[in-house]
């Protein structure tokens, strides 16, 4: 039934959906289908959603409404288009979607993609528009097959899942109860992508440092760097980190792993203690300072970078000022800032909330200009360093550039050697002189 049809998945959201797409794309082309970039080209358009904020939601809606009149492809053997809605809006509405957006035949959930073949195929059979979503414990995709986006990286969740309930957040509502993978699949998992020629691993969960308390008590996270470093991959990285779980263990691994990167996304939140409270992180700002205190004793030159959210129900400017002195003593190379988006559902909707919404904006606006500072500066210090750097494809500033990361996850633009094409240089790993600082980037040269 899927034998020549074509496929295409629009992801939004965390690197934990663009690792389930991967694994939505292995199925389809096991049955035949074809990927194709664009959902106009594509028999069944799937779309891989996130609503950790207002925005996400708004984007799918429009993305989806705007496909109604589309033509189907030229060639299609059905002469129609199918939608299927999957990821966590998927989950968190369900039904619902199929009444909202009259154009969409599939919706299924985060705990059970495996049956989108057998849904299609009911909504090309019967014409069926059906929701499918179970709730349940997280689990793993490993049974399904997956396409990697990039042949030389991986994705590889440890934990799935998240048991924390900040009070802002909908993913422990979406994605379930936390649970871990067994270690020895973690490392053969890892043994087996070295094998096929990947460069770079990054272990995912939505709180790595708590892996392994379902299984064996106790957080054991620092022995999964220790697997997966010794399966002798050039790089690993992982993502994300809480600061409440956080071990010495895990940062003494910095100093003892090589092909562990010196990066390190380390969410605060918010600068206050009054406001992390609210926001049930379970940390200080005294206690995250002194986590990177201790990080930078074993990685003196480690990038760090966090996720803020300005205008949680009940900042006041002090405790906004707070956040702004966070950022800055710190000194990160990159800060992700959200205004604070309610949703439904979570505890902190629940919070009086007058804060007027220029008020947050200017907020943001003043946070984000310390941000594009404090990058600059860390930036710079590159600048005339030789470090090496894994190509990722071509700058979409400027097409006769290549475009890479260095371990400190900095996009580095080299030049594109005369009479070489991309392809030669994709997903090898090249020594770069840094001539150039921006904000966003360096440049360099290749040195040989
Ligand atoms: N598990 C990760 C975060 C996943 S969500 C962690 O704990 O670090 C990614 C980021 O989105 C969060 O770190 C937070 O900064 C932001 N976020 C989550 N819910 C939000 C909301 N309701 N409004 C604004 N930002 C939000
Ligand atoms: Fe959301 Fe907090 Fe879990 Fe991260 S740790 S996914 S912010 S509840
Ligand atoms: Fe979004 Fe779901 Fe990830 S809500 S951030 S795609 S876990």
């Amino acid at each position: 039934m899927f034998e020549n049809t074509t496929f295409s998945i629009t992801t939004f959201g965390c690197q934990m959906n663009k690792h389930d797409s991967e694994r939505i794309a292995g199925l389809l082309e096991s049955l035949g289908s074809i990927a194709v970039s664009s959902p106009a080209e594509a028999d069944f358009s799937i779309f891989m959603t996130c609503c950790v904020r207002e925005k996400a939601d708004e984007r799918l809606m429009g993305q989806v409404a705007t496909m109604k009149n589309d033509a189907p492809r030229k060639g299609s053997p059905f002469g129609r288009r199918f939608v299927a809605i999957g990821g966590c809006i998927g989950q968190r509405d369900g039904e619902k979607l199929l009444t909202q957006l009259d154009n969409v035949d599939v919706v299924f959930g985060t705990h059970n993609m495996e049956t989108l073949p057998q849904l299609l195929e009911s909504a090309i059979e019967k014409g069926s528009r059906r929701a499918e979503i179970i709730d349940g414990r997280a689990e793993f995709h490993d049974e399904l097959p997956e396409d990697r986006e990039h042949p030389w990286a991986a994705w590889l969740p440890i934990t799935v899942g998240c048991n924390n309930f900040c009070t802002f957040c909908i993913v422990p509502y979406v994605r379930g109860r936390e649970i871990s993978r067994p270690l020895d699949e973690i490392a053969d998992q890892a043994r087996a992508y070295v094998q096929q020629g990947v460069k770079e691993i990054t272990l995912l969960g939505q709180n790595v440092n708590s892996y392994g308390r379902d299984l064996y008590g106790s957080p054991r996270f620092d022995a999964v760097l220790d697997a997966v470093a010794a399966s002798g991959i050039e790089r690993i990285r992982f993502a994300t980190s809480h600061p409440k779980d956080l071990t010495d263990g895990v940062i003494e691994r910095f100093a003892t792993l090589p092909n562990l990167m010196p990066a390190l996304h380390l969410p605060a939140q918010s600068g206050s203690n009054r406001i992390l409270a609210a926001m049930n992180r379970r940390y200080t700002i005294e206690h995250y300072e002194g986590l990177i205190e201790k990080l930078r004793v074993v990685r003196p030159y480690i990038a760090l970078s966090t996720d803020i959210i300005v205008g949680f129900p009940g900042e006041t400017e002090d405790d906004f000022e707070q956040t702004c002195e966070l950022v800055k003593r710190v000194g990160y190379n990159q800060v992700f800032t959200f205004i604070y988006s309610r949703r439904d559902g979570t505890p902190a909707a629940r919070l009086p909330d007058d804060t007027p919404r220029s008020v947050i904006q200017e907020r943001f606006d003043r946070l984000v200009s310390i941000v594009r500072e404090g990058a600059l500066a860390r930036n710079r210090l590159s600048l005339d360093r030789t470090m090496p750097v894994l190509i990722e494809g071509i700058s979409k500033r400027n097409a006769s550039m290549m475009a890479g990361k260095s371990p400190y996850n900095q996009t580095v633009h080299l030049p594109l050697p005369a009479g070489t094409s991309l392809q030669q240089w994709e997903g090898t790993i090249v020594t770069a002189h840094i001539e150039e600082a921006r904000t966003w980037y360096l440049r360099g040269s290749m040195q040989s």
